[in-house]
């Protein structure tokens, strides 16, 4: 059977009333996300790179044509009921700040100014220590990193009252923070309560926002490779919140290529030696890469793919060893235009030798926003549909996908989409895909 497992559907609440999307970030991947969706809806762009928007999903067999779209199988917010919100450490507003961004053209800009310009970020939760390459003044002060959490929860709260959203979801799309490992305050939720009073510092601010968020009863998504939510603390709080929570760290450039290739040259037991990868990038971003400690944080993510992949440890003959460096270099006249190249030493019958070079010239928050927009209505559908804790279905999105622990995650993007879709389908009550379609032939 090709469609087999009749899974019971879940109980959705409808999407009605306005969804905020809270953005932690008002930089280059949230202002070229706020832009685009207020081009898409007054019809000037398509909203190219959206799952949610553009994709659509099979049900039932082959020969049943039934392929609706995603968004008009699932109950999703729509766009024209999003509200966008934004903290970030510098006080311009979105329009400034995407002109500063220069990813988009002006005149695309200018169309879209009014809504842009009067989206203003509130006073972020900041510490230099985290963000070394960074100073803003549009911060928060409090007498411990409770208080500041509680000053988050406030302006959760205000921010939905005074836009009348039914419903609001967080994505972090801020900086990437230093390197932390998870530490005795990151276990139990009693834990890092009490090093939030303490203002420990193994809790970095983007813990604070996610804990902000939890508390608050809001979906959060971790566009960065920063600890965050990916500790045991918030894992198990959002489980007890009834709160869907998804990271971290965008699949955007270099990495979704690596997940699009790798799984292929596995698949065709093609052997690897090597896999270079180096980038140029001139955007803040990569100005805040370029310190070493935030650096780490993005190498351990880039990493952390091709070992999963390939399984070398299930694969000896093939890709014991392979060497995998993964380089970024700030490069101020790019902008946000990087350019990612890859060198990738192969073998194949009898061990002869093959190279793959790949050069990407890419757009680091046009690959990104898209993403950003179906982490924002995919965790809210999650919501309405019960589902709790990590949400690992969303690991498409994700360089680094939160897992159970002892689970390691899925890298492969064609496994990863089957997962997201079969997931869907077992919201709705429909059979699920598993491809083996006998029946076409009985
Ligand atoms: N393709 C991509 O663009 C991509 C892919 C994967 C991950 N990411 C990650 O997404 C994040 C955003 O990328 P970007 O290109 O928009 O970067 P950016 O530097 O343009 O924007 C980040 C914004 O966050 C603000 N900020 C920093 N710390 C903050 C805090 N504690 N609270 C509130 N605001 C804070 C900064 O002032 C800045 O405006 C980065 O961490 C990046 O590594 C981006």
């Amino acid at each position: 059977m090709e469609a087999e497992t009749k899974a019971n559907g879940l109980e959705i609440a409808p999407a009605t009333g306005k969804l905020g999307v809270l953005l932690v970030g008002l930089g280059a991947v949230s202002t070229t996300l706020v832009a685009g969706v207020e081009a898409i809806r007054r019809g000037i762009s398509q909203p190219v790179g959206s799952l949610t928007q553009m994709g659509t999903i099979r049900l039932g067999k082959r020969t049943d044509n039934n392929v609706p779209r995603i968004k008009d199988f699932v109950p999703l917010a729509s766009l024209e009921d999003v509200v966008f919100g934004a903290w970030d450490i510098f006080p311009d507003n979105a329009f400034e700040a995407a002109k500063k961004a220069g990813v988009l053209e002006k005149d695309l800009l200018e169309q879209v100014s009014e809504p842009l310009a009067s989206l203003k970020p509130m006073p972020a939760v900041f510490e230099q220590s985290y963000v070394k390459r960074l100073h803003g003044e549009n911060v928060k002060t409090g007498k411990n990193k409770m208080e500041l959490a509680e000053q988050l929860i406030e302006d959760i709260a205000r921010f939905k009252s005074a836009n009348g959203c039914d419903r609001v979801v967080m994505v972090w799309a801020a900086s990437t923070e230093v390197y932390l490992e998870a530490s005795g305050c990151h276990l139990t939720t009693e834990a890092f309560e009490q090093a939030l009073y303490d203002s420990d510092p193994a809790i970095a601010p983007s813990m604070i926002y996610a804990y902000a968020a939890i508390k608050s009863g809001v979906p959060f998504a971790n566009g960065a490779p920063n600890l965050t939510a990916d500790i045991p603390a918030l894992t198990k709080l959002a489980e007890a919140n009834g709160v869907p929570i998804c990271g971290k760290d965008f699949k955007t450039g270099q990495t979704l290529m690596k997940t699009i290739l790798a799984p292929g040259l596995k698949s065709r037991m093609l052997g690897l030696d090597g896999w270079y990868s180096t980038n140029i990038l001139g955007n803040r971003d990569g100005e805040v890469l370029d310190d070493p400690e935030s650096f780490k944080t993005k190498e351990e993510s880039k990493l952390s793919v091709l070992e999963h992949i390939l399984q070398p440890e299930v694969y000896p003959d093939l890709y014991e060893g392979f060497s995998h460096v993964v380089r970024i270099n700030y490069y101020p006249p790019r902008g946000d235009n990087k350019e990612g190249w890859d060198n990738i030493d192969i073998f194949g019958w009898l061990g002869y030798k093959m190279q793959i070079k790949i050069d990407f010239l890419c757009r680091d928050s046009i690959l990104a926003a898209p993403l950003a927009l179906d982490l924002a209505l995919f965790l809210d559908l999650a919501q309405r549909a019960g589902m709790r804790g990590i949400q690992e279905w969303l690991s498409f999105y994700f360089k680094a996908p939160q897992t159970a622990p002892g689970l390691y995650p899925e890298h492969d993007l064609f496994i990863q989409l089957m997962k997201l879709k079969n997931t869907l389908r077992h919201m709705m009550g429909e059979d699920l895909i598993t491809h083996l379609g006998l029946e076409y032939y009985d």
